[in-house]
Formats: structure tokens, C-alpha cells, sequence
């Protein structure tokens, strides 16, 4: 039973490299993500065009298509090359409301072939000081991620 970040990144560091199941393996851990956060979580990836970031796959509540470069924490993630930890979001400036419910976030670059290709955002419905060592387990689990684009 998946209860935690790092029952997730077990679960991924077991998943053996099959291309055929790559989007059975994302979507699964989207999932186990989703269900180690909470119901109200919401986890997904924006994915890199050359000119914007759009919607990709997600778990949780309808959320924005579109994010420019740049802007909101998801995109700014991706200007910055670097995570971005929100613990409240409403101190973000030109923070991007999807969903009223969301109340700190982590965007988190995902890299393949050494560019970004998607970015990894998660929404909680508190406040959250986020701490080192999920910050480092989050890091991994994008980076198994990035296999599954
Ligand atoms: N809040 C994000 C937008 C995406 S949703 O959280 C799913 C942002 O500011 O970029």
C-alpha cells in the first residue's frame, strides 16, 4: 500500500525499463502520488512545447491548459531551471489560481536529454513548510518520471 513519497519512489525504483508501458508507469505513479498526498492533492506534469507549457497528465480537480514561460510557479520552475517550493501560496506573486482548494505547491523541472521537457507540479490543500529531504525524494521521483515522457 502506497503511503508515502517514499513508498512512491520504492515503487518507481522497482518498476522495470519497458517503453511499451511507459504511460501505464506514469500514470500509475501520478496515481500513488496522488494517494500518498491525500484526496485533495492534485499532481501532474505541464509538458514543454517550444513555445509554452500545457497540461499533461494529472491527478485531481480540472486544472489550467496553458502556462506561459515564466509565469505562475509552474512556469517560473521552468525559467528558473530549478524547483520552486511554495508553502503559501497566496505569497506568490503571479501565483496561477486553478483551483481555490490549492494552498502551498512544488513545481519541479524534468529533464530529458538534458533539456526540460516537463514540468512536475503539486498541490496541496494546506499550508506546507516543505522540507529538505521531500524536496530530495521529490527530486528523484521527477527524474524516474522523466523516463516515462
Ligand atoms: N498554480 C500553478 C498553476 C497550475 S495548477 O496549480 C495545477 C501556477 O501558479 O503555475
Amino acid at each position: 500500500m502506497i503511503e508515502s513519497l517514499k513508498d512512491v519512489l520504492l515503487f518507481l525504483e522497482s518498476t522495470p525499463d519497458e517503453p511499451e508501458l511507459k504511460q501505464a508507469h506514469l500514470g500509475n505513479a501520478l496515481s500513488s502520488m496522488h494517494v500518498a498526498l491525500g484526496e485533495k492533492s492534485w499532481v501532474g506534469l505541464y509538458l514543454a512545447t517550444p513555445t509554452r507549457l500545457i497540461l499533461g497528465p494529472f491527478q485531481g480537480t480540472p486544472a489550467c491548459e496553458v502556462i506561459a514561460f515564466g509565469k505562475g510557479v509552474v512556469g517560473t520552475s521552468y525559467s528558473q531551471e530549478d524547483v520552486v517550493a511554495v508553502n503559501d501560496v497566496s505569497e506568490f506573486p503571479g501565483y496561477i489560481c486553478c483551483d481555490a482548494a490549492a494552498k502551498s505547491e512544488i513545481c519541479l523541472p524534468m529533464y530529458v536529454s538534458g533539456k526540460i521537457a516537463a514540468i512536475l507540479d503539486i498541490d496541496l490543500p494546506d499550508l506546507h513548510d516543505w522540507q529538505q529531504e521531500e524536496i530530495d525524494i521529490l527530486k528523484k521521483i521527477a527524474t524516474y518520471l522523466a523516463r516515462f515522457i
